[in-house]
């Protein structure tokens, strides 16, 4: 079973489960700020659920591509909105201050 590794927490889930599930569902902080309550849920147009994810996950989807084309997200940043991204393997997820976890400063790494 893939191992997802955020905050301090190595969580065991099974393969293609999607990642924002999976943090939320296990206590991690995903969202900052004002968006632990303005956030689409999931449905993948707001993207304040940005992180960094290092390893195997599934290829960017149409909505992660479009999303991230718009400020202040970039396609040229390795942020990924992780309600569109099933996890496929060992995965550690770090966590971006910021409304949209766009920022520079590290609000949280796979260790905690
Ligand atoms: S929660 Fe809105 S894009 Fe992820």
């Amino acid at each position: 079973m893939p191992k997802v590794l955020a905050q301090g927490k190595t969580i065991e889930c099974v393969s293609k489960s999607n990642l924002r599930t999976i943090l939320l569902q296990n206590g991690i902080d995903l969202y900052n700020d004002g968006a632990k309550v303005i956030n689409c849920r999931g449905i993948g147009s707001c993207g304040t659920c940005a992180v960094k994810v290092e390893s195997e996950i599934s290829a960017a989807n149409w909505r992660d591509r479009a999303r991230r084309s718009l400020p202040p997200h970039s396609l040229t940043t390795n942020l990924l909105r992780n309600s569109q991204t099933q996890v496929l393997g060992d995965v550690k997820v770090t966590k971006f201050d910021g409304f949209w976890g766009q920022g520079s400063r590290i609000v949280w790494t796979p260790k905690g």
